[in-house]
């Protein structure tokens, strides 16, 4: 499709948590429109496969990257895969949540969280927006949620890395606007993945990956922060309106209420 995207984010796009949900999404999506994709998460055998799908069914190239982005050492892993490769756009799609008391989660696992939902998107983009910025074009989407918006009991430390990732590409994209970076957050709702079922959460409401991708990409370039689905975006407009507290104890009963175990 020669639709200008491709020449504004391409040639290539590093897709982190591209084996599964809203990344695997967004890795299809981009390949569509001609851009050749660099595949990132730890499943090697699903990236694999992913990566010959693509090169088969849109004729792009497409390197599957086996890496835990836990690890202290991934963006050496990614660096090196990516060498020589003009990165036009990053999509920070990996992430999981953690749910339950705060008091009660052991530590390390909090530490695994933080580093894949903020210190990798945050390094990231801080290793691949250099170049972007010396092109004056390019991409980068940072998958955020909608319980960045509020903070949420049982998911607290969830919530605090996904404001993380929205306060930092909000920023980002009123910083980068003038070099010609677009960045935009992401803040979906329950999207029907894997996501919901590690978090026990129900599918009611929720909306395919592959709409929350082309609400994503829709906006690329046109505003800063998307919320699919008429639902979450009516829900985020009205909690501007009412004060925190309300907002915290709405969403925490929605999340309650929208829990499939106990
Ligand atoms: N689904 C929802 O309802 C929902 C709502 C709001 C926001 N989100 C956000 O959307 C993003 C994508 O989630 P999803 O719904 O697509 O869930 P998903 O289907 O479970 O996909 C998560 C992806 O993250 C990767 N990942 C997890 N831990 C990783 C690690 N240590 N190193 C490398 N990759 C890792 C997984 O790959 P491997 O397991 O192969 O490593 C997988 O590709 C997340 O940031 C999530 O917070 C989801």
């Amino acid at each position: 499709m020669s639709d200008g995207f491709a020449a504004r984010y391409g040639p290539w796009a590093l897709v982190t948590g591209a084996s599964s949900g809203i990344g695997r999404a967004f890795a299809h999506r981009l390949a569509a429109r001609g851009l050749n994709v660099v595949l990132a998460a730890r499943r090697a055998e699903r990236l694999e496969a992913l990566a010959a799908e693509l090169a088969a069914t849109c004729g792009v190239l497409a390197c599957p990257v086996p890496v835990d982005l836990c690890r202290d050492d991934f963006l050496d892993v990614i660096r090196a895969a990516t060498d020589g490769l003009d990165i036009g756009l990053l999509v920070n799609s990996a992430g999981y949540s953690l749910t339950g008391p705060f008091l009660d989660a052991d530590p390390d696992e909090m530490l695994r969280l933080f580093n894949v939902n903020g210190r990798a998107p945050l390094l990231l983009t801080r290793a691949f927006g250099p170049a972007m910025r010396a092109r004056r074009r390019g991409g980068i989407v940072m998958v955020s949620s909608v319980v960045a918006f509020v903070g949420t009991p049982q998911w607290s430390l969830y919530a605090a890395t996904k404001a993380f990732d929205l306060l930092l590409g909000e920023g980002l994209a009123a910083e980068l606007r003038a070099d010609g970076v677009d960045v935009l957050t992401l803040a979906p709702g329950t999207t029907r993945t894997e996501f919901l079922d590690a978090a026990g959460l129900s599918d009611r409401l929720s909306l395919s990956a592959e709409r929350v991708v082309d609400d994503a990409l829709g906006q690329l370039g046109r505003s800063d922060i998307v919320v699919p689905g008429w639902f979450y975006r009516g829900g985020t407009l009205a909690m501007r309106l009412l004060p925190r507290s309300v907002n915290r104890a709405v969403f925490g009963r929605f999340l309650a209420a929208m829990r499939t175990e106990e």
